[in-house]
């Protein structure tokens, strides 16, 4: 995991320096699909994107836990996609639980500060009752890392006391509009 991170800030940093990510890239949800792996848990009742413009679409997601969690850990995999979706730069897992207690992975502090307005999913462990995403989006810029543009798909799988229960699996879109690759570099 320590070693995946290095990379991904080694890369993060070469990509920054390539790419210069500017204020047209847009980031769009195309698609969302939940699964629910264990009913007697988990019951799922709206997960939807909703188009609020041409370039503008969120997540709605409803659903409530039948029992409190205690312990509950995320894996979460990246795709893009080249001929069908395939893995692209890294997986990563996180134990939800301990993060939401003291957080550790920047990666994720960015990347939940970006959603945390717009879920209930905002306090620490356990987790029980309803659980609400409501007008979820996420602005590119606060991605943390710069997406190439392309079709990309996260898979993120939701296990509660080490069983899969949930899994949520966003497609999104990337354009990173006029980008200036060449000059970027000149000006460095
Ligand atoms: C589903 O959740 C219930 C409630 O916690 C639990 O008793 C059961 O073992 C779970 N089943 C599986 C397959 O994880
Ligand atoms: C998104 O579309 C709206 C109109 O639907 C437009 O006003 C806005 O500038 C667009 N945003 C970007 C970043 O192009
Ligand atoms: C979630 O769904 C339940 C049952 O359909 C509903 O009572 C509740 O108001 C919904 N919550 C939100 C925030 O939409
Ligand atoms: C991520 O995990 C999947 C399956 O667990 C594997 O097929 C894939 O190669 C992994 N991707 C990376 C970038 O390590
Ligand atoms: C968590 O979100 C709920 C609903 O959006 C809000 O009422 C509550 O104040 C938030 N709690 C914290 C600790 O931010
Ligand atoms: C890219 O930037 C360079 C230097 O700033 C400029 O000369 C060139 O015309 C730009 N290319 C495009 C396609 O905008």
């Amino acid at each position: 995991m320590r070693k995946v991170f290095v990379i991904l800030v080694v890369v993060k940093l070469c990509l920054v320096l390539i790419l210069h990510p500017n204020n047209a890239a847009q980031l769009k949800f195309t698609n969302a699909r939940c699964r629910v792996h264990n009913a007697s848990w988990v019951k799922l009742k709206l997960c939807r994107l909703k188009a609020l413009s041409r370039n503008r679409t969120v997540f709605n997601f409803n659903a409530t836990m039948l029992y409190p969690a205690y312990q509950i850990s995320m894996e979460a995999q990246l795709l893009k996609k080249a001929n069908g979706y395939k893995p692209w730069l890294y997986n990563a897992s996180a134990d939800i639980c301990r993060f939401l207690k003291k957080p550790f992975n920047p990666v994720i502090i960015l990347f939940v500060k970006a959603i945390r307005d717009y879920t209930n999913f905002n306090h620490t462990c356990p987790f029980d009752g309803p659980l609400i995403a409501s007008g979820l989006h996420m602005p590119y810029e606060k991605l943390g890392i710069p997406f190439p543009t392309g079709e990309y798909l996260v898979k993120l799988d939701w296990f509660y006391h080490h069983r899969k229960q949930l899994s949520t699996d966003f497609y999104f879109s990337v354009d990173e509009g006029i980008l200036n690759t060449t000059g970027s570099i000149i000006k460095g």
